[in-house]
């Protein structure tokens, strides 16, 4: 009996077979506790000596259990150990870092530059009412100007007849915005998103605009071109700038400019400062007494320049790039040649 089990419990493959082996010996109904139970019906002499025998016997029996039940298990281990080792001195694999979206780094640099003439920044909605977008701005509702802006309306119900929402056509709703909130002296810029149904390769339906706005009690166009000249300055990274305000019309400004600068294209490279070309860059004027009035300010005692350029067009301009459209297609070799890194 006891040779028996001991050679079973040593050639058991697997964990579930010393299972039932133990069960066969020790179980309730085992073959040993069978034995265990006839015991009763002995003489109490043979009893002692058989019932010593057995629990000798079941002792051997569950020790060889364990024993083997432990090596199955050291054996596991060692497989495992040897199937999952990890190299830890390998190098790590690398991982692709982010980077900053052109527009964004534009963005951050422009704000730089005003921020050091004592510009602070401005916000308004992108969804736009009718009125902070044109009425304020002086475009009542016939103006021609208008149509000129391509607008995205928002839907209203059948039965609401005021007008509906727009996406802001400009960021010279905010001009509004900051007159109401901060009142008069002002000197903040807002840049921004703005939206216009147009698509070509140097227009995109949503595109982005920095508005700039100084209020004073004696600010002229001359506190404009100085400051539209520094700007140039630092943002194209060159000594001189030569800046050409070309009279234009906005309802909102008067009189109106629109500001060129002088540049030039040598071998596909755009040279600032230099050369026979003129490149319009924004429209800017002094800021209309209506569209003063309409944020609470009195044009007998303030007036002020405003300005509005587009993002867009300067990144393309510094970084050579041919393709507005590409700034919003998330094509990500195209964001890592001309992302900036984090
Ligand atoms: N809002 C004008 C545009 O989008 C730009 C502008 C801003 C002109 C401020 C004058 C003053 O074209």
């Amino acid at each position: 009996l006891r040779q028996n089990y001991l050679e079973r419990i040593a050639q058991a493959p697997d964990p579930a077979a010393l299972e039932e082996i133990r069960v066969a010996a020790l179980g309730k109904k085992g073959e040993i506790s069978l034995k265990m139970r006839e015991l009763g019906r002995m003489a109490p002499e043979e009893r002692q000596r058989t019932g010593a025998a057995l629990n000798r016997l079941k002792d051997e029996i569950d020790a060889a259990l364990k024993a083997r039940r432990a090596a199955m298990e050291d054996a596991a281990l060692e497989e495992r150990l040897k199937s999952e080792w990890l190299d830890v001195t390998l190098p790590g694999r690398p991982r692709r870092q982010g980077t900053i979206h052109p527009i964004s780094q534009v963005t951050e640099e422009i704000t730089a530059i005003f921020a050091d003439m004592g510009f602070s920044v401005a916000e308004g909605p992108q969804i736009e009412s009718d009125w902070y977008n044109f009425d304020a701005l002086n475009i009542p509702p016939e103006h021609p100007a208008r149509q000129e802006h391509d607008t995205f309306f928002m839907h209203r119900a059948a039965d609401d007849d005021r007008p509906p929402h727009v996406l802001r056509t400009h960021t010279s709703p905010v001009q509004i915005r900051a007159m109401q909130t901060h009142g008069a002296p002002i000197r903040v810029i807002a840049p921004g998103r703005v939206y216009r149904m147009d698509m070509d390769q140097t227009h995109t339906p949503m595109f982005h605009q920095v508005e700039g706005l100084a209020i004073d009690r004696d600010i002229s166009m001359a506190n404009l071109k100085w400051v539209l000249e520094e700007f140039c300055r630092a943002f194209f990274e060159v000594d001189r700038v030569e800046l050409r305000f070309r009279a234009s019309h906005f309802p909102f400004t008067e009189p109106s400019a629109e500001v060129d600068i002088r540049c030039s294209w040598q071998g596909g490279q755009l040279k600032i400062g230099e050369g026979d070309d003129w490149m319009e860059i924004l429209g800017s004027g002094m800021v209309h007494p209506k569209v003063l009035r309409a944020g609470g300010i009195d044009p007998d005692e303030w007036q002020g320049f405003a300005f509005g350029l587009g993002i867009d067009r300067l990144a393309m301009l510094k970084y050579g790039i041919p393709d507005l459209r590409a700034f919003f297609e998330s094509d990500l070799r195209w964001l890592r040649h001309y992302g900036f890194s984090a």
